[in-house]
């Protein structure tokens, strides 16, 4: 009995699932696309590279790469009347709100989408929306600050583009810092697919009744947005704000101790990671070189998160329990220094999740054996009664 699914050694639960694309060892913190360890992916490659991979299996040659940033490149733009869409949302909508419905409306545009058995437009789709993710972000984004929306320039890599959708202002020059877009690719090749988290396992079971791609990718932005998942990198933000000194950090630590304290430190623990998760490294890495570009190097939360860890880690409860730190627990701080507000993390994260999500539903669809997800129960209710009348009810 494990979560939300109960495992029964007779039955093919539809809790487990056969997959191809990311394989995780929780205990001893390795992570693998298509069988490539994350540490060299996030070394050498780009994050649209990451797509092809997921997508396709293998790594693309100089050819087929230049191909599939073209083929990208031909679908940023959203449809114009996408913008009239977002003129219905309150501006303090919180931008994860504003995904949630805008991805599902795609659906509205695509009719030809709902055609999942056709190939081709199955992979027009996986395109489309590793395309507009940024598009529409960025928008989310736009939208809630008032600024007017910045159309996609193609000329731009991927993380410039989506930058400067999100910085530039019609009054002022932008040029995307080479540095933090080269972060924020890597961000988002850290975050691209993660095996059978609860988002992904989201989509594949939306998918398995043949909904079309874009509402299964509305349901899986709906789920990364809890706390205890996507939503962690928000609230461990907030917690580090929350904590603001050094000194104020053993009372926390008491407190995520505490069995009756429903409080628990934000970016800590994983459902599979049983060792330090081999993402968080790279976060943190990539923390120290963008506070340093931007000459934030003393960054109060980054002194707080540096210590909060090494207590934590010294500590016998997160050592007995297994407790280090997830990819939340780093990245907002860089994504908090580059200028986006605290809203737009979980956003960012779906936006890089989505080629995974996409990936592992092409790769469920394509499966001839699979069927309509059917989690099993254990029934634990009341055994069968007949029926009261009103006038006998105690
Ligand atoms: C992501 O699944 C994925 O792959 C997700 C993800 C992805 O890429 O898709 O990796 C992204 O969601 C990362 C996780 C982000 N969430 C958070 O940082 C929120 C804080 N973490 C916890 O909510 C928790 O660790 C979970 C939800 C992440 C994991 O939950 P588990 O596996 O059910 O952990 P657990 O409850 O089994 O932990 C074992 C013990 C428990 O104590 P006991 O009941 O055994 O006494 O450790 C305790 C927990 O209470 N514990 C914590 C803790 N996390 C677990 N105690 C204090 N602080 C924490 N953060």
């Amino acid at each position: 009995h494990s979560g939300m699914f109960t495992y029964d050694p007779g039955f093919t639960s539809t809790a487990s699932c056969e997959s191809q694309i990311t394989y995780i060892d929780g205990d001893e913190g390795v992570l693998l696309y298509r069988g490539y360890p994350i540490e060299q992916l996030a070394e050498h490659g780009d994050f649209l590279e990451t797509c092809y991979l997921l997508l396709y299996g293998e790594l693309p040659t100089p050819a087929q790469k230049a191909d599939f940033d073209y083929r990208v490149g031909r679908h940023t733009m959203v449809h114009e009347q996408m913008a009239r869409f977002f003129q219905g949302f309150r501006r303090d909508a919180h931008p994860m709100s504003v995904m949630v419905a805008s991805v599902g409306a795609l659906s509205a545009f695509y009719h030809d989408s709902t055609d999942i058995s056709d190939p081709h437009q199955r992979m027009i789709s996986s395109m489309r929306l590793i395309a507009k993710m940024p598009t529409l972000a960025a928008m989310a984004y736009k939208y809630t600050i008032g600024q007017p929306f910045v159309y996609p320039q193609n000329n731009l890599d991927y993380p410039s583009n989506f930058l400067r959708m999100c910085f530039s202002v019609p009054c002022e020059e932008y040029k995307p810092n080479p540095i933090l877009a080269r972060a924020l690719d890597r961000i988002f090749i850290l975050h691209a697919d993660h095996e059978q988290n609860a988002s992904t396992s989201t989509v594949r079971l939306a998918g398995s009744s043949g909904a079309n791609p874009f509402a299964c990718i509305a349901a899986g932005i709906a789920c990364l947005w809890g706390p205890a998942h996507g939503g962690a990198n928000e609230a461990a933000l907030k917690m580090l704000q929350e904590i603001g000194t050094v000194d104020r950090i053993p009372a926390y630590i008491a407190k995520a101790k505490d069995k009756n304290d429903p409080f628990r430190l934000m970016g800590f623990g994983h459902r599979v990671y049983k060792n330090y998760d081999p993402r968080a490294k790279i976060m943190q890495r990539t923390t120290h070189e963008v506070l340093n570009e931007l000459g934030h190097k003393d960054d109060p939360l980054l002194e707080v998160a540096l210590e909060l860890e090494r207590i934590a880690l010294h500590d016998e409860y997160f050592i007995e329990k297994k407790l280090y730190p997830n990819i939340d627990f780093y990245s907002g701080i860089t994504l908090k220094a580059m200028g986006f507000p605290t809203s737009m993390f979980t956003v960012l994260f779906a936006l890089a999740r989505t080629v995974g999500w996409i990936a592992q539903w092409k790769e469920m669809i394509e499966d001839p054996s699979q069927k309509i997800g059917r989690p099993r129960q254990l029934y634990t209710g009341a055994t069968r009664r007949d029926y009261v009348s009103p006038a006998q009810r105690r």
